[in-house]
This record gives structure tokens, sequence and C-alpha cells, in this order.
């Protein structure tokens, strides 16, 4: 039997942390730091997943862990990989350059251009007077992005020249993303249909997961500003097998090639967020990672030992294993705290009636205070049901989320609907 470390502290850590407890060769799982929901599966050890001398500290003196999870993007492209393979641990995530695939749109973007892999057009600028210059010309609407990692903030759709000109500006001059993150992309806009698939790779072959689609905005029906994520569907019934074939040829095979042949062999979970426009898929962003919410309905449809997964790409032999699904629609809701995804309030008690079964609850922004459940974030909670259609996982869930209280809590009606 063997002891995993999983780094991070979200509804998707709490997820993995979930399955890699079904495993038949897991018997310890660490979680740094994890949440007071991750607490109830693994042992939360109190460090910071950049904290990269007190992460190998910890595994220096504890020589059972077979491995360590590496999920949040901030350390992935901060290069924790790296740094943790170069001590001799073995770790389940990319290297630092196979990350830049999520750490810079402008590498991304460029990789894209260089083999073909359809995506939305695009110019990009390190000189504000060039970028200003571009906006005053441009045919509206256009999608300005920051090239680095943004908390998933860094994107804006504008309609107009204004709008352009504040996003520009906030990027590349207040330097809102910080002083490494002020070079833009500016990108015509798609429209249609989002999926995210995600694969497992080990840079040689892949294993597919089920389709899933996540809903960013605060309110029903799409409105309002963009969130974390306020719940996903898996799998999207707008991902037919004939696009999924598309996604493969055109997108998923030149992607992993592109990446081999520049030297940066991504090993983890890579993730394509896709638009399906007409009816061809076309890449809005990749990460370097598995995505929040998506993995809270993903993993849960996993009948495969996920240990193995990620033994197996570690070591190079994805080949060898069948990665395998259950066959329902799965729905995962994110209960936030009011005010999410501007400021709120944090430290109410959270009551969770205990006839709720037939779900899995994802902590996310929880913590113990004095022995009781406490909100502590935007996002607090995932409920996720799995059944044999969408109008059933989504009475699942949502009747779950009724037993389920803390002052403030909002969630959407919508998700799958
Ligand atoms: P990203 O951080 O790149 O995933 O962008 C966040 C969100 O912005 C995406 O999920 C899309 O909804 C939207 N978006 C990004 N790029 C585009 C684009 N070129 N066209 C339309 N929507 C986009
Ligand atoms: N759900 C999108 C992401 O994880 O970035």
């Amino acid at each position: 039997m063997a002891s995993v470390l999983v780094i991070g502290s979200g509804g998707r850590e709490h997820a993995v942390v979930k399955a890699l407890k079904k495993s038949r060769h897991v018997d310890t799982i660490y979680c740094a730091p994890g949440n007071a929901g991750i607490e109830e599966d693994a042992i939360c050890v109190p460090i910071e997943p950049l904290d990269f001398g007190k992460i190998i500290n910890f595994l220096q003196s504890h020589k059972d862990i077979a491995f360590t999870v590496a999920t949040p993007d901030n350390p992935l492209v901060a290069g924790i990989t790296d740094v943790l393979q170069e001590k001799g641990f073995r770790v389940f995530g990319p290297s630092k350059k196979a990350a830049m695939i999520e750490g810079s749109k402008i590498f991304a973007k460029k990789l894209m251009e260089k083999n073909g892999i359809p995506t939305a057009k695009y110019s990009y600028f390190t000189d504000y007077a060039d970028a200003l210059y571009y906006i005053l010309q441009a045919q509206y609407p256009i999608v300005i992005k920051a090239d680095g990692l943004a908390y998933g903030k860094g994107v804006k759709i504008c309609t107009n020249f204004k709008d352009a000109e504040n996003a520009v500006s906030a990027i590349m001059t207040e330097a809102v993303f910080g002083l490494n993150n002020r070079n833009i992309l500016i990108e015509e806009m798609l429209t249609g249909h989002e999926v995210s698939l995600l694969v497992f790779t080990d840079g040689k072959t892949f294993k597919l997961m089920p389709s899933a689609q996540d809903h960013k905005r605060i309110g029903d029906g799409d409105l309002g500003p963009n969130t974390g994520g306020m719940g996903a569907f898996s799998p999207s019934p707008f991902f037919t097998p004939m696009m999924l074939e598309k996604t493969i040829q055109r997108i998923i095979k030149p992607t992993i090639n592109a990446l081999n042949a520049d030297d940066c062999t991504f090993k983890g979970v890579l993730y394509f967020g896709l638009m399906i426009c007409k009816s061809d898929p076309y890449v809005i962003e990749y990460n370097a990672r598995f995505g929040d919410p998506e993995t809270q309905a993903i993993l849960p449809q996993l009948e495969s030992d996920l240990y193995e997964i990620f033994d197996a790409v570690i070591d190079e032999r994805l080949d060898e294993i069948d990665v395998k699904w259950s066959r329902g629609q799965a729905v995962s809701i994110v209960a936030a705290s009011q005010g999410y995804p501007g400021s709120y309030t944090v430290g109410y008690p959270i009551t969770i009636d205990p006839d709720v079964t037939d779900v899995e609850i994802f902590h996310a922004g929880t913590k113990n205070i004095d022995g009781e459940l406490c909100t502590n974030g935007g996002r607090v909670l995932a409920v996720t049901a799995i059944a044999s259609d969408m109008q059933a996982s989504r009475s699942l869930a949502y009747n779950a989320l009724k037993k389920i209280k803390f002052k403030g809590m909002y969630y959407r009606y919508d998700i799958g609907k």
C-alpha cells in the first residue's frame, strides 16, 4: 500500500482525494493545505502550494509517499514538478516548460498557429501604443486577454473602443495581474457551445475523460460577471461522437505532438477548452491540469483506479491502462457565498442534513472553526449527482442542496437545464 500527497485546497482537489481514496493501492492521502471537507478523507498539512521548500521537507520526512499530485495552476506554472523531481520525488503533473501551454496564452497561440490547430485569430502586444492603435481600428467585438495566469479573470469581451481601452490599460499600465503579466492578446470572438475536454496523457498516448461543460457566469441564464465556475455537467450532449473524432484528429493529437516536437513533452492532465462553432471545434484555451468545477462532475464517473492512472502517466506506460467511465449523466452544482465573485463574508456555520445521500459533496471554501464546519471562501462546496439522465441527476442534486444550509448560500438553478 502507498501514500500520496495532493497539492491544493479546492473542490477539484477534494474530488481527486475522494477518487484516490477508492484506490486499492492507497492507504494514506496527505493534502497540502486541504480544507474542512478534505480533512474527512485525507490528512491535511498546513503547507501552501507555492512553498516548495516546505513541500520538499515534508516529502523527505514521509518516505512512504509514492508520488505528489500537483493540481493547481500556480505551482505547476512555477515549476513544482521540476523542483520536486530534481530532489528525486515522483510527481503527477507537467513540467514547467509543458505548463507554459497554460502559463502563456501567447506561447499556446504560437504553438497552435505553427501546427495548424484551429483557434480564434489573434494578435499580441507587448507595447501599449501598439495595442491602442490596434483597438482604434478593430472590428468589434474583440476578446482581450492577459498573457499569463490571472485567477480566471484575465479575459474581457469588448464590444466597443471604450471597454477595450479600459481592458488594455488595466493589464498593460495598471498591471492588475502583476508587473510580469502585462503582455496581451487580442482575439476575434467565437460563438457557439463551449465544451471542456480533458485527457490523461504521458506524452506518448492519451486517454479521454467524458466531455463536460462549465457554467462560468454567476447568474441563471449565463448572466452577470464571470466566476471560477458555478457548476458543470458531464458528458456534454453538444459533444457528439463526430465532434469528438474531429477534436482528436485536429486538436488533441496535433497538440501532444507539437509539445513533444518543441521539447515540452506534456505529462499529466491536458485540458482543452473548446468552442464548437457551427460544426467544427476550436481551441479557446488550454489548461495544464484538471478543471474546476469540471473535475467534480467528471471524476465521480471514473470506474478505474485513479492511482494506477497517475502511476502509469508518471512512468510513461499509460498505453497499458484501460480507463473506464460509468455511463450516467453527472451534474455538479456549486454553492457560493452571497456577494461572490465580489466581496463576501466568511465564517458562517454550515449544516448538512445527515440524510443527504445519493450525492457526493466536495468542499472548496470550508474551514473547521472550533469543531464547527464554516464557510471560508467564495465557492463553498459542490454537490454532484449521477443518474441515468440529466433530469434525474438535476433533481437529486437540487434536492440535496435544499438540505444544506449556511447564511447567504447562493447557487444557480439552471445547471444542466
Ligand atoms: P479563458 O480564460 O481563455 O478560458 O477565457 C474565459 C472565457 O472567456 C472562456 O471560457 C470563454 O467563455 C470566453 N472566451 C475566451 N476567448 C474567447 C473567444 N476567442 N471567443 C469567445 N469567447 C471567448
Ligand atoms: N473550469 C475552468 C478552469 O478550471 O480553468
